[in-house]
């Protein structure tokens, strides 16, 4: 009897949990988790397009929007670089990028792409 109960009260809880962060996401979908997140291009933004997409986006590139191997050309399609790691669709073959990371570049593009 007690067992049930825990059961039931564990699995209410879950369900509580789940639906707050659930509304969270849909109330604001792009820019919930960015408090007290300030992402610099220099430090934290360059750093991941180094390691993870200039293999295939280096200088004379094809791909998609071409090269990322400057902050103008980065921040003029940062709104695609978003939605590619967000899906996971970039980096090719590689992705997802880590939470964590696709964290930093939508905060960053949220702030306004700031050249910091
Ligand atoms: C292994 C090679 C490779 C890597 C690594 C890679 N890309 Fe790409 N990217 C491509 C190719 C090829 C395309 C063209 C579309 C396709 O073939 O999927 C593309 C397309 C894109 C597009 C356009 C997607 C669209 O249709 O809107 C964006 C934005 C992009 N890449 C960003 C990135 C970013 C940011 C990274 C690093 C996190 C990255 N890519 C890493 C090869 C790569």
């Amino acid at each position: 009897m007690m067992k049930k109960v825990l059961i039931t009260l564990s699995v209410c809880l879950a369900l509580l949990v789940g639906c707050t962060s659930d509304k969270e996401e849909l109330l604001n979908p792009s820019g919930h988790d960015c408090a007290g997140v300030n992402a610099s291009f220099v430090n934290d933004v360059w750093p991941i397009i180094q390691a993870n997409c200039q293999g295939c986006h280096g200088a004379g590139s094809t791909n998609g929007p071409g090269p990322l191997t400057n902050y103008t050309q980065i921040s003029n399609v940062a709104a695609r670089i978003q939605a590619a790691v967000e899906s996971g669709i970039m980096p090719k073959g590689g992705g997802p990028l880590p939470s964590a990371q696709i964290r930093i570049i939508r905060c960053w593009v949220n702030s306004g792409t700031p050249n910091n």
